[in-house]
């Protein structure tokens, strides 16, 4: 079976990624115009959750919904996922009673497994590495306000987390510059990022990194599983905040992008997030157009806008 799955961002080729982007602004017209358009009725999506949410689960639930299909929330404490059935088991099942599935959660392994073990496409919605979906709405959006990111300069502030290395897989499928400054016990891990990306330069000084961007953002300290960290972490982390003398070294017109949710007084300031710079609402917004972009491609191939 050929399926197509969405684990990691350069799952999808360029060509393809433009493809959805191109939908996503088509889909987001018609939603704005209050124009229905069901072209997966009858579809079911399945979302599993190993970890907290708000906007995944929003912008998915009502997606498949304006998209003419259902949508059905599992949360792994209360299925039999959280009691030890093995993810295997669990893919052939789900699998033959939906027709896409989305699942966030810890090792990407785990989702891999449960990929490997389905009948319908599956998309990540977190796993402790990437973050795709995510990048897909923050691309669309820098797009949608400044144009092409080709050629661009996007710099990274903080934890090499999901966020980062998907923005590196990012960088490198579509052409833009990453600027990543991490603190030194937290840097990129040569496993999950090539450090040899042409897009790619490490710099101690966050400083440094923003120089000159076109788009400066960051992402809590502390990412979900990692909370017993989290008193570490915020010493570690004190410099890596972007603030406003952060955002003058960047390009006069710099956007500002966090994936949400923030904390204001660690990694940005109410200033930045709350500044005119900040798109941070737009960004959350276009995971809803872009997830229906992306289902539609993954249920539907190449549908003509
Ligand atoms: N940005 C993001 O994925 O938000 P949630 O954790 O609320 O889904
Ligand atoms: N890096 C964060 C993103 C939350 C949407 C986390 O994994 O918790």
């Amino acid at each position: 079976m050929n399926i197509k799955h969405f684990l990691q961002f350069n799952d999808l080729n360029k060509d393809e990624i433009e493809h959805i982007f191109e939908r996503a602004a088509w889909i987001k017209s018609q939603f704005k115009g209050y124009k229905k358009y069901w072209p997966l009725e009858d579809r079911t999506l399945v979302m599993i959750f190993e970890k907290a949410s708000t906007r995944t689960r929003l912008s998915f639930e009502a997606g498949m919904h304006q998209l003419g299909g259902a949508a059905i929330y599992l949360n792994t404490r209360d299925s039999q996922l959280g009691r030890g059935e093995p993810v295997e088991d669990a893919a052939q099942v789900i699998s033959r009673m939906s027709d896409v599935v989305m699942i966030r959660t810890f090792e990407q392994s785990i989702i891999e497994r449960f990929a490997a073990n389905s009948r319908v496409p599956v998309i990540n919605g977190l796993t402790n590495e990437y973050h795709p979906c995510q990048i897909l709405a923050d691309i669309f959006t820098y797009i949608e306000h400044r144009g092409a990111i080709e050629g661009k300069t996007v710099a990274w502030i903080g934890d090499a987390n999901n966020m980062s290395y998907t923005w590196l897989q990012a960088a490198d499928l579509l052409g833009f510059k990453l600027n990543i400054s991490t603190p030194p016990n937290y840097a990129l891990d040569p496993a999950l990022a090539n450090l040899d990306s042409k897009a790619l330069t490490v710099f101690e000084d966050p400083m440094d990194a923003a120089k000159g961007a076109d788009l400066l953002t960051t992402d809590v300290w502390t990412s979900m599983g990692f909370e017993a960290e989290n008193e570490e972490r915020r010493k570690e982390f004190a410099d890596w905040q972007v603030d406003d003398e952060m955002l003058k070294v960047a390009k006069a017109d710099a956007l500002f992008m966090h994936c949400l949710p923030a904390h204001r007084g660690e990694e940005v300031t109410a200033d930045v997030i709350d500044g005119d710079n900040s798109v941070v609402w737009d960004e959350a917004e276009n995971r809803l157009h872009v997830q229906k972009a992306l289902m539609e491609y993954l249920l539907l191939g190449k549908v003509e806008s």
